[in-house]
C-alpha cells in the first residue's frame, strides 16, 4: 500500500512491524481493534511489510480467526464497507492458539516472529495486551524470558496495556513496579481509549492555539466546570467485571481524570510526549484527596433500579446476571474535585458519571462567573445567566458558547443564545472506532496520548479514601434512583449546596 516513512495528508506512515494482540478471541478485537486497523489501512497508514498475530487460549485455525474477523468487520467497520483494504488485511492476519502461561506457545510465537522478520527484514514487534488484568504482569514476565521484549531483540518492541490499570492505588503501583521489572517506561504504552476521541484530543488545540480562551481559563472567570458521562445502558453482560470495579473505578481515575486534567493543565512547553504527560500529572497530582469525613458530603453513589429508558426496560441492577442480590456496587457517581493550584483555586470540578441514566452523553461544561447586575436594576430583567462554554464528546461532537442577547422588542429582555460548531457538519466524519489514533501513535513510538505510570498513580491516589470509606461502609439506600433517571437526589443537592445545578443539556 505504501512505504514506510511515506506522508499522506501531513500523516506518516508506521514504519514495518508485527501486532500481536494477546486475548485475540475476545471482544475488544473484534469490536475495535481488527476494525480500527482496517481503518487504518484505508487511511494508507500502515506499511507493506506490516502483520498480525492474534494469540489467545481458544483452538482456532488461522483461517478460522480470518473468517471470524472477516464476519465481524462488516458490523462494526461501519455501512460503507470497501473490500480491497479488507482483503490487504485479511492476508496479513494470523494465530497462535496457546494458554498464556505456557512456555511452549511463547516458544511458537518467538518462531513465527523470527519468520516473519525474516520475511520482512523487520524485527519491530508491537504487543497488545487484551486480556484480564490479572495477566498483565504474568504476560510481560512470559515474554522477557522468551527474550521477546528486548534487549537483546533488535528492532523496537512495545507493550499496549489495557484499562484496567489495578483495581486501587496499592495494586497499580504493583503492577507498575511488575512492568519495569522487565520493560523501560518508554516500552509501556498504558492505553485510556478516552484519548482516542477527536474532541478531547482537540482540547488541548482548542485552549492552546486560540488566543482569546487562554487569558479567562482561570479562577478570576471561571465559577465551576461540570463533566458529565452518562450512559443510556445497563451493564449489558458485564455484570461479573462491573461487579467487582463499580462506576468509581471502572471510569473516574481513567477517562474523568483525562478530561479533568486536559482542561485543568497548565500550557506544556512542547507537543513532546513527556512535556504534555508532566502538566497533566502536575494538575493530577494538585486534586486534593478527599478526608474520609469529606467523602459523605463531596462523594455520591447510586445504584439502579428497574426501570424504562427510550421505552427499553432495564431490570435493578442487583437482578443482573453475575450481580450479588444485594450488591453494594455504584452504577452511579457523582464528586466534587478540588485543585490546589495557582489556576484553579476555589473553582469546584464537579463530575457525575452514571449507567441507565435517560440518555447517552459525554460533555464538559465550564461555567463563567456572572456578570455584575447593576446596570439591569430597574428593568424587567430579573437575573442574568452564566456563560457557558460545553465541549460535546458524545455522541454529538462539537463546541458551543452560550451568551446572553437582547430579546428584541421596546422592553429589555434578556434570552441565552448559543453559538455553534459541529465537528460533523464541519469536518465531515470518517469511520473510526477511536484506536486508530493510538494504535498508529504507537506504532510510531509516540507515547504523548498513553497514561505514564504516575499518571496512573495520581488518578488511583484522588479516588483511594472514597474507595476506602464505600467498601467499609454499605450503602443503605441502594438502589436509589430509577433506570431512567438522572442518579439519586443526592447528586443534585451535591451542588445545590454550593448554590449550582447541573446543565441540562439540550444538544
Ligand atoms: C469503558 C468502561 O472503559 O468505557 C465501560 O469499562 C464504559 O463501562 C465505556 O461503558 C464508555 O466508553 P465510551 O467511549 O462509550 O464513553
Amino acid at each position: 500500500m505504501s512505504t514506510s516513512g511515506e506522508r499522506h495528508n501531513g500523516t506518516k506512515c508506521a514504519g514495518p512491524c508485527t501486532m500481536v494482540i494477546f486475548g485475540a478471541s475476545g471482544d475488544l478485537t473484534k469490536r475495535k481493534l481488527v476494525p480500527a486497523l482496517y481503518n487504518l489501512v484505508r487511511q494508507k497508514l500502515l506499511p507493506e511489510e506490516f502483520s498480525v498475530i492474534g494469540f489467545a487460549r481458544r483452538e482456532t485455525a488461522a483461517h478460522e480467526f480470518r473468517e471470524q474477523m472477516r464476519r465481524n468487520i462488516h458490523e462494526y467497520a461501519g455501512d460503507d464497507f470497501d473490500p480491497e483494504p479488507w482483503r490487504w488485511l485479511e492476508s496479513r492476519l494470523d494465530y497462535i492458539a496457546g494458554a498464556f502461561d505456557d512456555d511452549a506457545a511463547y516458544a511458537r510465537l518467538a518462531a513465527q516472529l523470527a519468520q516473519s522478520a525474516a520475511t520482512t527484514g523487520s524485527s519491530n514487534v508491537l504487543f497488545y495486551l487484551a486480556a484480564a488484568p490479572e495477566q498483565f504482569g504474568p504476560i510481560v514476565e512470559k515474554l522477557s524470558r522468551a527474550e521477546l521484549t528486548g534487549p537483546s531483540a533488535t528492532g523496537w518492541r512495545r507493550v499496549v496495556v489495557e484499562k484496567p490499570f489495578g483495581r486501587d492505588l496499592e495494586s497499580a503501583r504493583s503492577l507498575n513496579v511488575q512492568l519495569r521489572g522487565f520493560l523501560a517506561e518508554n516500552q509501556i504504552y498504558r492505553i485510556d481509549h478516552y484519548l482516542g476521541k477527536e474532541t478531547v484530543q482537540n482540547l488541548l488545540v482548542f485552549r492552546f492555539a486560540n488566543g482569546i480562551f487562554e487569558p479567562i481559563w482561570n479562577r478570576r472567570y471561571v465559577d465551576h466546570v461540570q463533566i458529565t458521562v452518562a450512559e443510556a445502558l445497563g451493564v449489558e453482560g458485564r455484570g461479573g467485571y462491573y461487579e467487582e470495579a463499580g462506576a468509581l473505578r471502572d471510569m473516574v481515575p481513567n477517562h474523568i481524570f483525562q478530561l479533568i486534567s486536559l482542561v485543568a493543565m497548565e500550557p506544556p512547553i512542547s507537543f513532546d510526549a513527556d512535556a504534555v504527560r508532566d502538566e497533566q500529572s502536575k494538575v493530577l497530582r494538585a486534586i486534593q484527596p478527599m478526608r474520609p469525613e469529606d467523602v459523605l458530603t463531596k462523594a455520591v453513589r447510586g445504584q439502579y433500579a428497574m426501570g424504562t429508558i427510550r421505552g427499553r426496560r432495564l431490570p435493578d441492577y442487583r437482578q443482573e446476571d453475575r450481580v450479588d442480590s444485594l450488591s453494594n456496587t455504584e452504577t452511579f457517581v457523582a464528586m466534587k474535585v478540588e485543585i490546589d493550584n495557582w489556576r484553579w483555586k476555589d473553582v469546584p470540578f464537579y463530575l457525575r458519571v452514571g449507567k441507565a441514566m435517560p440518555r447517552r452523553l459525554t460533555e464538559i461544561a465550564v461555567q463563567f462567573r456572572r456578570p455584575p447586575f447593576a446596570l439591569f436594576r430597574g428593568t424587567e430583567v430579573g437575573a442574568l445567566q452564566s456563560n457557558q462554554l460545553v465541549i460535546s464528546v458524545a455522541p454529538d461532537e462539537g463546541i458551543s458558547l452560550s451568551f446572553s442577547a437582547k430579546i428584541p422588542g421596546a422592553t429589555m429582555r434578556i434570552g441565552s443564545v448559543d453559538m455553534d460548531f459541529d465537528y460533523t457538519e464541519h469536518f465531515g466524519t470518517k469511520p473510526a472506532t477511536g484506536y486508530e489514533r493510538l494504535l498508529h501513535d504507537a506504532f510510531l513510538g509516540d507515547q504523548t496520548l498513553y497514561q505514564r505510570a504516575d499518571m496512573v498513580e495520581a488518578g488511583w491516589t484522588v479516588v483511594a479514601p472514597v474507595l476506602d470509606v464505600w467498601t467499609a461502609l454499605t450503602a443503605r439506600d441502594f438502589p436509589n434512583y430509577a433506570a431512567g433517571t438522572w442518579g439519586p437526589d443526592l447528586a443534585t443537592e451535591l451542588l445545590a449546596r454550593d448554590g449550582r445545578n447541573w446543565r441540562v443539556s439540550d444538544r
